[in-house]
Protein backbone atom coordinates (compact mmCIF):
# COMPACT_ATOMS: atom_id res chain seq x y z
CA UNK A 1 0.00 0.00 0.00
CA UNK A 2 1.02 3.59 -0.97
CA UNK A 3 2.02 6.06 1.76
CA UNK A 4 -0.31 8.29 -0.23
CA UNK A 5 -3.59 5.66 0.72
CA UNK A 6 -1.93 6.06 4.51
CA UNK A 7 -4.25 7.64 7.66
CA UNK A 8 -0.38 9.18 8.77
CA UNK A 9 0.33 12.60 9.16
CA UNK A 10 3.29 12.82 11.27
CA UNK A 11 7.58 11.67 11.57
CA UNK A 12 9.79 12.57 14.32
CA UNK A 13 13.00 14.05 12.79
CA UNK A 14 15.79 15.53 14.41
CA UNK A 15 14.27 15.94 17.92
CA UNK A 16 10.76 17.18 16.70
CA UNK A 17 7.50 16.08 15.59
CA UNK A 18 7.02 17.41 11.75
CA UNK A 19 4.11 16.74 9.45
CA UNK A 20 4.82 14.25 6.91
CA UNK A 21 5.35 16.51 3.87
CA UNK A 22 7.48 18.28 5.78
CA UNK A 23 10.68 15.48 6.64
CA UNK A 24 12.56 15.88 4.00
CA UNK A 25 16.56 16.14 3.31
CA UNK A 26 18.52 17.02 0.55
CA UNK A 27 19.41 15.74 -2.65
CA UNK A 28 23.16 15.98 -1.78
CA UNK A 29 23.06 13.37 1.80
CA UNK A 30 25.70 11.34 2.16
CA UNK A 31 23.94 8.23 2.85
CA UNK A 32 22.03 8.78 0.01
CA UNK A 33 24.34 8.41 -2.45
CA UNK A 34 26.58 5.81 -0.11
CA UNK A 35 24.34 4.14 1.39
CA UNK A 36 25.36 5.04 5.11
CA UNK A 37 22.76 4.64 7.09
CA UNK A 38 20.93 1.93 10.22
CA UNK A 39 18.11 1.69 10.77
CA UNK A 40 15.04 -0.32 12.14
CA UNK A 41 12.44 -2.37 11.74
CA UNK A 42 10.01 -2.94 14.75
CA UNK A 43 5.99 -4.10 14.97
CA UNK A 44 3.64 -2.56 17.55
CA UNK A 45 0.94 -4.99 18.05
CA UNK A 46 -3.02 -4.20 19.39
CA UNK A 47 -4.05 -5.86 21.87
CA UNK A 48 -6.34 -5.85 24.55
CA UNK A 49 -3.88 -3.16 26.44
CA UNK A 50 -4.23 -1.08 23.47
CA UNK A 51 -0.77 -1.03 21.03
CA UNK A 52 2.29 -2.92 21.99
CA UNK A 53 5.73 -2.76 20.43
CA UNK A 54 7.40 -5.64 20.53
CA UNK A 55 10.80 -6.54 21.84
CA UNK A 56 11.41 -2.57 21.30
CA UNK A 57 14.58 -2.62 23.68
CA UNK A 58 15.87 -5.07 21.46
CA UNK A 59 15.75 -3.64 18.48
CA UNK A 60 16.83 -0.02 19.73
CA UNK A 61 19.88 -1.94 21.04
CA UNK A 62 20.24 -3.08 17.51
CA UNK A 63 20.23 0.02 15.99
CA UNK A 64 22.80 1.25 18.24
CA UNK A 65 25.33 -2.10 17.55
CA UNK A 66 24.79 -1.57 13.61
CA UNK A 67 25.76 2.13 14.14
CA UNK A 68 28.98 1.12 15.61
CA UNK A 69 30.71 -0.06 12.76
CA UNK A 70 30.20 3.11 10.62
CA UNK A 71 31.18 5.33 13.79
CA UNK A 72 27.66 6.55 13.81
CA UNK A 73 26.81 8.96 16.55
CA UNK A 74 23.09 8.37 16.54
CA UNK A 75 22.71 11.60 18.94
CA UNK A 76 19.98 10.44 20.72
CA UNK A 77 19.71 8.06 23.79
CA UNK A 78 17.56 4.80 23.32
CA UNK A 79 15.62 6.08 26.04
CA UNK A 80 14.66 9.63 23.74
CA UNK A 81 14.04 7.26 20.93
CA UNK A 82 11.91 5.34 23.38
CA UNK A 83 9.72 8.03 24.02
CA UNK A 84 9.48 9.99 20.69
CA UNK A 85 8.39 6.44 19.33
CA UNK A 86 5.71 6.29 21.51
CA UNK A 87 4.68 9.59 21.44
CA UNK A 88 4.74 9.33 17.88
CA UNK A 89 2.25 6.35 17.87
CA UNK A 90 -0.39 8.13 20.30
CA UNK A 91 -0.24 11.17 18.10
CA UNK A 92 -1.65 9.46 14.98
CA UNK A 93 -3.52 7.30 17.68
CA UNK A 94 -2.25 3.87 15.61
CA UNK A 95 -3.96 0.71 17.09
CA UNK A 96 -0.82 -1.27 15.68
CA UNK A 97 1.87 -0.21 13.16
CA UNK A 98 5.52 -1.08 11.33
CA UNK A 99 8.12 1.49 13.13
CA UNK A 100 11.07 2.62 11.39
CA UNK A 101 13.89 4.20 13.06
CA UNK A 102 16.62 5.49 11.07
CA UNK A 103 19.89 7.04 11.69
CA UNK A 104 21.60 8.64 8.48
CA UNK A 105 24.92 10.88 7.60
CA UNK A 106 23.48 13.92 6.10
CA UNK A 107 24.77 17.11 4.47
CA UNK A 108 28.06 18.33 4.35
CA UNK A 109 30.15 17.25 1.86
CA UNK A 110 30.24 14.20 -0.28
CA UNK A 111 33.76 12.59 0.08
CA UNK A 112 33.13 9.08 0.95
CA UNK A 113 34.48 9.78 4.36
CA UNK A 114 31.46 11.35 6.08
CA UNK A 115 33.99 12.98 8.30
CA UNK A 116 31.77 16.77 8.89
CA UNK A 117 28.18 15.13 7.88
CA UNK A 118 25.86 15.62 10.42
CA UNK A 119 23.98 12.43 11.61
CA UNK A 120 20.00 12.80 11.08
CA UNK A 121 17.77 10.73 12.68
CA UNK A 122 13.98 10.40 11.98
CA UNK A 123 11.48 7.82 13.09
CA UNK A 124 8.18 6.91 11.28
CA UNK A 125 5.81 4.57 11.73
CA UNK A 126 2.62 3.00 9.73
CA UNK A 127 0.13 0.61 8.79
CA UNK A 128 1.72 -2.77 7.50
CA UNK A 129 -0.62 -5.83 7.09
CA UNK A 130 1.28 -9.08 5.91
CA UNK A 131 4.47 -8.58 4.50
CA UNK A 132 4.53 -11.33 1.95
CA UNK A 133 1.05 -11.52 0.76
CA UNK A 134 -2.69 -12.00 1.85
CA UNK A 135 -2.68 -16.15 1.91
CA UNK A 136 1.10 -16.28 2.62
CA UNK A 137 0.72 -17.36 6.62
CA UNK A 138 -1.89 -19.96 5.86
CA UNK A 139 -0.64 -21.15 2.75
CA UNK A 140 3.03 -20.64 2.34
CA UNK A 141 5.49 -18.91 0.09
CA UNK A 142 6.95 -19.94 -3.26
CA UNK A 143 10.58 -19.12 -3.43
CA UNK A 144 13.68 -19.47 -5.23
CA UNK A 145 17.21 -19.63 -4.29
CA UNK A 146 19.20 -16.33 -5.82
CA UNK A 147 21.91 -16.11 -8.14
CA UNK A 148 23.13 -13.38 -5.92
CA UNK A 149 25.28 -14.41 -2.65
CA UNK A 150 25.25 -12.53 0.64
CA UNK A 151 27.97 -10.76 1.18
CA UNK A 152 30.02 -11.95 4.05
CA UNK A 153 31.09 -10.45 6.94
CA UNK A 154 34.73 -10.21 5.93
CA UNK A 155 33.64 -7.32 3.46
CA UNK A 156 31.05 -5.75 5.48
CA UNK A 157 29.04 -5.83 8.73
CA UNK A 158 26.41 -8.41 8.18
CA UNK A 159 24.71 -8.81 11.87
CA UNK A 160 24.95 -4.60 11.53
CA UNK A 161 21.47 -3.54 9.90
CA UNK A 162 22.77 -1.08 7.46
CA UNK A 163 20.87 0.68 4.64
CA UNK A 164 23.52 0.54 1.86
CA UNK A 165 23.75 -3.44 2.11
CA UNK A 166 19.93 -3.69 1.25
CA UNK A 167 20.78 -3.64 -2.64
CA UNK A 168 21.65 -7.31 -2.04
CA UNK A 169 18.33 -8.14 -0.43
CA UNK A 170 16.40 -5.79 -3.45
CA UNK A 171 18.68 -7.97 -6.19
CA UNK A 172 17.75 -11.63 -4.86
CA UNK A 173 14.29 -10.65 -4.11
CA UNK A 174 13.55 -9.10 -7.21
CA UNK A 175 15.07 -11.74 -9.15
CA UNK A 176 12.72 -14.22 -7.39
CA UNK A 177 9.78 -11.95 -8.53
CA UNK A 178 10.45 -11.38 -11.79
CA UNK A 179 10.52 -15.66 -12.33
CA UNK A 180 7.23 -15.92 -10.91
CA UNK A 181 8.71 -16.39 -7.20
CA UNK A 182 7.30 -14.74 -3.97
CA UNK A 183 10.61 -14.64 -2.37
CA UNK A 184 14.14 -15.64 -2.67
CA UNK A 185 16.18 -17.41 -0.26
CA UNK A 186 20.19 -16.13 -0.64
CA UNK A 187 23.31 -18.32 0.36
CA UNK A 188 26.23 -17.12 1.37
CA UNK A 189 29.49 -16.91 0.15
CA UNK A 190 30.03 -20.33 0.62
CA UNK A 191 27.21 -21.71 -0.85
CA UNK A 192 25.49 -22.67 2.56
CA UNK A 193 22.08 -20.90 3.31
CA UNK A 194 22.31 -18.09 4.86
CA UNK A 195 18.80 -16.04 4.97
CA UNK A 196 15.57 -14.34 2.98
CA UNK A 197 16.52 -10.88 1.58
CA UNK A 198 14.45 -9.94 4.78
CA UNK A 199 13.74 -12.55 6.88
CA UNK A 200 15.63 -15.60 8.78
CA UNK A 201 15.23 -19.01 7.20
CA UNK A 202 14.52 -22.28 9.77
CA UNK A 203 13.97 -25.93 8.14
CA UNK A 204 12.27 -28.72 10.16
CA UNK A 205 13.85 -32.32 9.70
CA UNK A 206 12.46 -35.36 11.80
CA UNK A 207 10.68 -33.11 14.18
CA UNK A 208 14.17 -31.42 15.06
CA UNK A 209 14.43 -27.63 14.30
CA UNK A 210 17.44 -26.16 12.47
CA UNK A 211 18.22 -22.41 11.21
CA UNK A 212 21.92 -20.95 10.24
CA UNK A 213 24.16 -19.69 12.90
CA UNK A 214 25.40 -16.57 12.67
CA UNK A 215 29.16 -17.35 11.50
CA UNK A 216 26.52 -17.78 7.75
CA UNK A 217 26.37 -13.97 7.37
CA UNK A 218 22.94 -13.59 8.75
CA UNK A 219 21.26 -10.97 10.91
CA UNK A 220 20.69 -11.57 14.30
CA UNK A 221 17.12 -11.55 13.81
CA UNK A 222 15.00 -10.56 16.26
CA UNK A 223 11.99 -12.81 15.08
CA UNK A 224 14.46 -15.44 15.02
CA UNK A 225 15.67 -15.55 18.84
CA UNK A 226 11.64 -15.74 19.42
CA UNK A 227 11.17 -18.05 17.06
CA UNK A 228 14.14 -20.12 19.24
CA UNK A 229 12.64 -19.62 22.38
CA UNK A 230 9.25 -20.49 21.58
CA UNK A 231 10.69 -23.77 20.04
CA UNK A 232 12.10 -24.51 22.98
CA UNK A 233 9.40 -23.69 25.43
CA UNK A 234 7.54 -25.66 23.12
CA UNK A 235 9.72 -28.76 23.59
CA UNK A 236 11.68 -28.91 20.64
CA UNK A 237 15.56 -29.15 19.90
CA UNK A 238 16.81 -26.12 18.20
CA UNK A 239 19.74 -25.85 16.21
CA UNK A 240 20.66 -22.42 15.92
CA UNK A 241 24.36 -23.20 14.78
CA UNK A 242 23.62 -24.64 11.73
CA UNK A 243 24.98 -25.21 8.70
CA UNK A 244 22.27 -25.95 5.91
CA UNK A 245 23.67 -27.14 2.20
CA UNK A 246 20.81 -25.84 -0.87
CA UNK A 247 20.26 -29.59 -0.98
CA UNK A 248 18.95 -30.07 2.36
CA UNK A 249 16.38 -27.00 1.44
CA UNK A 250 14.82 -29.46 -0.85
CA UNK A 251 14.67 -32.26 0.88
CA UNK A 252 13.57 -30.68 4.17
CA UNK A 253 10.24 -31.66 5.87
CA UNK A 254 9.11 -27.89 6.69
CA UNK A 255 10.86 -24.62 6.14
CA UNK A 256 9.75 -21.30 7.25
CA UNK A 257 10.89 -17.94 7.38
CA UNK A 258 10.65 -15.33 9.98
CA UNK A 259 10.96 -11.42 10.42
CA UNK A 260 9.42 -8.32 11.96
CA UNK A 261 7.79 -7.74 8.39
CA UNK A 262 7.22 -11.74 7.47
CA UNK A 263 6.48 -12.85 11.43
CA UNK A 264 6.60 -16.74 11.01
CA UNK A 265 5.97 -17.23 7.14
CA UNK A 266 5.39 -20.59 6.07
CA UNK A 267 7.82 -21.67 2.80
CA UNK A 268 5.89 -24.14 0.41
CA UNK A 269 8.12 -24.44 -2.39
CA UNK A 270 12.13 -23.65 -3.36
CA UNK A 271 13.17 -23.50 -6.37
CA UNK A 272 9.87 -25.77 -7.81
CA UNK A 273 10.30 -28.80 -5.26
CA UNK A 274 7.29 -28.91 -3.03
CA UNK A 275 8.39 -29.14 1.05
CA UNK A 276 7.11 -31.41 2.97
CA UNK A 277 3.28 -31.69 1.33
CA UNK A 278 3.06 -28.58 -0.35
CA UNK A 279 1.45 -26.77 1.83
CA UNK A 280 2.18 -25.30 5.86
CA UNK A 281 3.63 -28.25 8.30
CA UNK A 282 2.78 -28.61 11.30
CA UNK A 283 5.74 -27.84 13.49
CA UNK A 284 5.75 -24.47 11.56
CA UNK A 285 2.11 -23.87 12.55
CA UNK A 286 2.51 -24.59 16.18
CA UNK A 287 5.29 -22.35 16.21
CA UNK A 288 2.98 -19.83 14.32
CA UNK A 289 -0.43 -20.09 16.50
CA UNK A 290 2.32 -19.46 19.83
CA UNK A 291 3.72 -16.39 17.82
CA UNK A 292 0.89 -14.77 17.29
CA UNK A 293 -0.70 -15.47 20.56
CA UNK A 294 1.58 -13.83 22.01
CA UNK A 295 2.33 -10.91 20.19
CA UNK A 296 -1.30 -10.39 20.26
CA UNK A 297 -1.68 -10.69 23.47
CA UNK A 298 -3.55 -13.42 24.14
CA UNK A 299 -1.62 -14.85 26.87
CA UNK A 300 0.53 -13.60 29.52
CA UNK A 301 4.20 -15.00 28.59
CA UNK A 302 6.69 -12.92 27.98
CA UNK A 303 5.24 -9.73 29.03
CA UNK A 304 9.12 -8.29 29.22
CA UNK A 305 8.86 -8.38 25.88
CA UNK A 306 5.82 -5.63 25.15
CA UNK A 307 5.77 -2.06 25.81
CA UNK A 308 2.76 -0.82 25.91
CA UNK A 309 2.10 2.69 24.31
CA UNK A 310 -0.60 3.80 26.36
CA UNK A 311 0.61 2.61 30.12
CA UNK A 312 3.97 4.21 29.36
C1 LIG B 1 18.38 -9.49 5.98
C2 LIG B 1 17.44 -9.71 7.10
N1 LIG B 1 17.49 -10.87 7.79
C3 LIG B 1 16.67 -11.12 8.82
C4 LIG B 1 15.71 -10.21 9.20
C5 LIG B 1 14.80 -10.53 10.35
O1 LIG B 1 15.15 -9.77 11.48
P1 LIG B 1 14.07 -9.36 12.57
O2 LIG B 1 13.40 -10.61 12.99
O3 LIG B 1 14.87 -8.74 13.64
O4 LIG B 1 13.14 -8.41 11.91
C6 LIG B 1 15.61 -9.01 8.52
C7 LIG B 1 14.62 -8.01 8.92
O5 LIG B 1 14.94 -7.10 9.63
C8 LIG B 1 16.50 -8.74 7.46
O6 LIG B 1 16.42 -7.59 6.78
Amino acid sequence: MSFADMDVDTIWMDGEFVDWEDAQIHVLTHGLHYGTGVFEGIRCYDTERGPAVFRFDEHLERLYQSAKPYDLDIGYSLEELKEATLELIRRQDMESCYIRPISFFGYDSLGVSPKDCPTRTAIACWPWGTYLGEDALEEGVEVMVSSWRKHASSQIPTNAKATGPYVNSLLAGEEARSNGYVEAIVLNKEGNVAEGPGENIFLVDDGEIYTPGLAQSILDGITRKTAITLAEELGYTVHDEAVISRSQLYTADELFFTGTAAEVTPIKGVDDNEIGAGTRGPVTEEIQQVFFDLVERRTDDHEEWFTYVNEQ
